[in-house]
């Protein structure tokens, strides 16, 4: 079967009603549910049934799934837009030996700065403030986030929005005297993250901070402009520039989730994306967790005009797992043209977004049981509670994340339209044995290996940006004063909120 025919067998395929395919497919569960690394993905409440799954199977072999993941792993050039291989599993121990060798190399070299602050070698330090934005920001702040609530190692602030009330926010309840900078940029350029690091240099300086440069530590591929920016080259902690943006948590991206959750814990953080990568990469398509949630997500997109995909995190402590994945999947996957520069003519990236359970239930899930949209819906919850009241916290927790996917799928006919649910609702559940830096690892990875995936599938390249540039561009102008002609709109704009001084 080539594209064309998978495509078109799918498009054709009578669609399936959720509920009666686990009578018409007694192995369901068995087909549908992969357990790995410690994590249980449940495809069995979507759409995929045999057919589609086969003519999934069947679309992945004309893509050459497989040879795309090889090439992946080996390290060749897979972002052939920017010249580039996509090394993030090398960080991992997985990918070209050179890669493997030089990422273990950086690594050594951050445990060895993260070892010279605990023992003081800078002063004391109590806090660390990161400053990044987009892929520099995201990762380390989720990971933060989910695993450092109690570590009391160090208290941490990801400041990344250009606006300076985020900074000065983060900054109110440090002493310059006891604080970090961590500045990650890849490039070293993004304005936001230079204008922000030249802030806190400045509020060190104002605190009284004698030598304002020896407590910053730079995170970046490119080095040279962080020494050109005044920072010390044993505080610059590089990294591989095959390794992109939205990937790059693994790195020396990751050096505040390390300092605040112990080298150990950063390890087995890796550690649980290795054992995802080799999963990805053995094992069959059918019971492959990333691809399967590749043919759901296609599925959905382009066999149901899905616009969008909803991500809901049972867990306090993946809270921020919806505004990571945004960035993962939308920027690496909205895309309009292939691999070779033509349309793509499928819908690419859906829009993704979502929220915390239960708090979501009682705002938007609403919409997802009676509107008008079919949304597909993702629970990530965790087997194990992390806090010391009693269980029934997280036995509710759990409760509600499940009866949410059932009632979805269910729904409930009423003679009051009013009253009735249609069901028939897809969602798909990640059950976590805990929220630990092993699973999260993992979890992470999955989610890596399912956009690269997607990618596959569409023939597109996920890893490159091009869209972010033209306002970027568009702002320099502006900030620089190019007499450009720009839209009434925007020049009334200018001219009210910055004057002549925002020309200058
Ligand atoms: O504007 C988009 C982007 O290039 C992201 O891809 C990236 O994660 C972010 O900006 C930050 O870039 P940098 O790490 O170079 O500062």
């Amino acid at each position: 079967m080539d594209e064309n025919q998978a495509w078109a067998a799918l498009e054709t395929a009578p669609r399936p009603i959720l509920t009666s395919l686990f009578a018409a497919e007694p192995d369901r569960l068995d087909r549908l549910v992969v357990e790995e690394a410690g994590l249980r993905f449940d495809f069995s409440k979507t759409h995929l049934d045999g057919g589609s799954t086969d003519a999934f199977a069947a679309l992945a072999e004309a893509r050459d799934l497989a040879a795309a993941r090889e090439a992946l792993f080996a390290g060749r050039p897979v972002n052939p837009t920017e010249g580039r291989a996509a090394e993030h599993s090398a960080e991992r121990g997985q990918g070209a030996p050179e890669s493997v060798a030089r990422a273990a190399n950086l690594h050594a070299r951050m445990r060895a700065l993260i070892d010279a602050i605990e023992a003081e070698a800078f002063g004391p330090v109590r806090h660390v403030v990161h400053i990044g934005i987009g892929g520099s920001a995201l990762g380390p702040d989720f990971l933060i986030d989910a695993l450092g609530r109690d570590s009391g190692r160090y208290e941490t602030a990801v400041v990344s929005n250009v606006d300076g009330a985020a900074l000065e926010e983060a900054l109110a309840g440090f002493d310059p005297h006891t604080t970090l900078i961590a500045i990650a940029s890849k490039t070293f350029t993004t304005t936001e993250t230079m204008l922000n690091a030249r802030s806190a240099l400045a509020w060190l300086e104002q605190g009284g901070v004698a030598d304002p440069y020896g407590r910053v530590v730079a995170l970046t591929a490119s080095p040279e402009r962080a020494v050109e920016f005044g920072v010390d080259e044993t505080r610059i902690l590089p990294f591989a520039e095959s390794v992109g943006g939205r990937y790059s948590l693994w790195s020396a991206i990751g050096f505040p989730a390390a300092l605040a959750l112990g080298w150990e814990a950063f390890e087995q953080l890796l550690e649980g994306a290795a054992a995802m990568d080799r999963h990805f990469r053995l094992a069959p398509p059918r019971s492959n967790a990333p691809v399967l949630a590749a043919f759901a997500d296609r599925y959905y997109a382009n066999v149901r005009g899905c616009e969008t995909r909803a991500v809901f995190a049972y867990d306090e402590r993946l809270r921020l797992l919806p505004s990571y994945l945004q960035q993962l999947e939308m920027e690496s996957n909205g895309k309009s043209v292939k691999l070779d520069g033509s349309p793509v003519r499928r819908a690419t990236a859906p829009i993704t977004w979502g929220g915390v359970g239960t708090d979501a239930q009682h705002a938007v899930f609403q919409l997802l049981h009676q509107g008008t949209h079919l949304v597909p819906v993702e629970f990530v919850a965790a087997v194990e509670p992390d806090h010391a009241l009693d269980e029934d916290h997280h036995r509710q927790l759990l409760i509600n994340c499940f009866a949410q996917g059932a009632a979805l799928m269910a729904g409930k006919a009423s003679e009051d339209p009013h009253r009735s649910y249609p069901g028939d609702r897809p969602s798909t559940t990640i059950l976590l044995d805990r929220v630990d830096p092993f699973t999260l690892g993992a979890l992470i990875a999955f989610y890596e290996h399912r956009t690269f995936a997607n990618a596959v599938l569409l023939g597109i390249n996920p890893f490159d940006q091009f869209g972010v540039e033209l306002g970027k561009a568009m702002a320099k102008a502006m900030d620089g004063g190019e007499a450009i002609d720009f839209d009434p709109s925007t020049q009334a704009l200018i001219d009210r909120a910055l004057g002549s001084e925002g020309r200058e």
